[in-house]
């Protein structure tokens, strides 16, 4: 089997592709592919290796029926037409579980550093205005008992409810479509319907999927009903808000302030004004970017490639359906 991978990935990874005697070619330009070079480049490969967000739709699924297997090196698949896929028959695989911790810990440091307009006071000291003490000036907010609102309440939303428990006493509301029986046990969550979570949360943390029913979810007319002191957080997919709407949200006061390592789209253009707002703060999509997170990204991403040389199950499927 011979397998293209559309980044440098790390050698965990490399290796389990090495040990089981799978050819393969990373791409190594710092630049996206074309999608017009990912199918051509295609034609020559079993399978793939997708990182990042390489457009896996119809045309390239088309194009590229012979693929054996799509490993997607994350654990959302927004970028892949998986019903395409399911339609041609062709196993696709993603990377859940192994990134929860890293992202939670994402959402964490931005909300803190949102509470504490961390990113603007340091941009302050880099303009020479760290000056004159004023008792007044640029106070944050603090999160001890403030509630926890989590649109989504999965793996990740999870681990950031159980930080904001242990750190702050939080309370936890989650907006699911299923109850989450697990959060309810051991972080008493309490699930709620879409507008007690906007009316309720101090902070509310973003942590669906991309789909029809998420995307733009967070516009204008969501964010009025957010409590004005509210901290909205997005470590999901930049699309489930809509960026306009946000800033306008912040200009106006509508909410409190904003915390995204997501963005619509990315990467961000550097004169955005959010970038510029003291009560905000933006990363550039790293919730999974830690050594052992990215290791353990690379081998599922692997072991799923494996699995489909011997044409077995994959691992973690995200189209069972084709194995039936
Ligand atoms: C994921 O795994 O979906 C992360 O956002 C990395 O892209």
């Amino acid at each position: 089997m011979k397998i293209f991978i559309t980044r440098i990935i790390p050698q965990t990874g490399i290796q389990i592709l090495k040990n089981a005697g799978i050819d393969f070619l990373q791409w190594e330009e710092k630049r996206d592919l074309t999608q017009e070079e990912l199918i051509a480049i295609c034609q020559d490969y079993d399978g793939l290796i997708s990182v990042g967000q390489d457009k896996i739709d119809k045309k390239f699924l088309n194009a590229c029926k012979h693929l054996k297997v799509i490993a997607q090196m994350a654990v959302g698949f927004d970028n892949i037409d998986v019903s395409e896929a399911t339609h041609l028959k062709i196993p696709v695989g993603n990377t859940p579980g192994v990134l929860s911790a890293a992202t939670a810990d994402t959402a964490f440091l931005l909300m803190l550093a949102v509470s504490r307009k961390a990113f603007f006071m340091h941009k302050r000291i880099l303009r020479g205005e760290w000056g004159f003490y004023e008792p007044t000036g640029n106070l944050g907010i603090e999160l001890h008992g403030k509630t926890l609102g989590i649109f989504g309440l999965g793996k990740i939303g999870f681990e950031l409810a159980a930080r904001c428990r242990s750190a702050y006493h939080m309370s936890v509301i989650y907006c699911n479509r299923n109850n989450n029986p697990e959060a309810e046990a051991e972080l008493e969550a309490r699930k709620v319907d879409f507008d007690e979570l906007l009316a309720q949360s101090d902070v509310l943390s973003v942590h669906s999927a991309l789909t029809p029913e998420t995307k733009g979810k967070f516009d204008y007319a969501t964010f009025s009903k957010m409590k004005k002191n509210s901290i909205f957080i997005n470590t999901a997919r930049g699309g489930v808000h809509n960026e306009e709407d946000l800033i306008k949200a912040l200009d106006q006061e509508l909410i409190w302030g904003a915390g995204l390592d997501v963005t619509n789209p990315e990467p961000m253009d550097k004169t955005n004004p959010l970038l510029e707002m003291p009560n905000v703060a933006v990363l550039p999509h790293i919730g999974s970017a830690t050594e052992e997170t990215r290791g353990a990204m690379s081998r599922l991403a692997a072991e799923n490639i494996v699995a489909a040389s011997k044409g077995l199950r994959l691992p973690n499927p995200v189209n069972p359906a084709v194995f039936d």
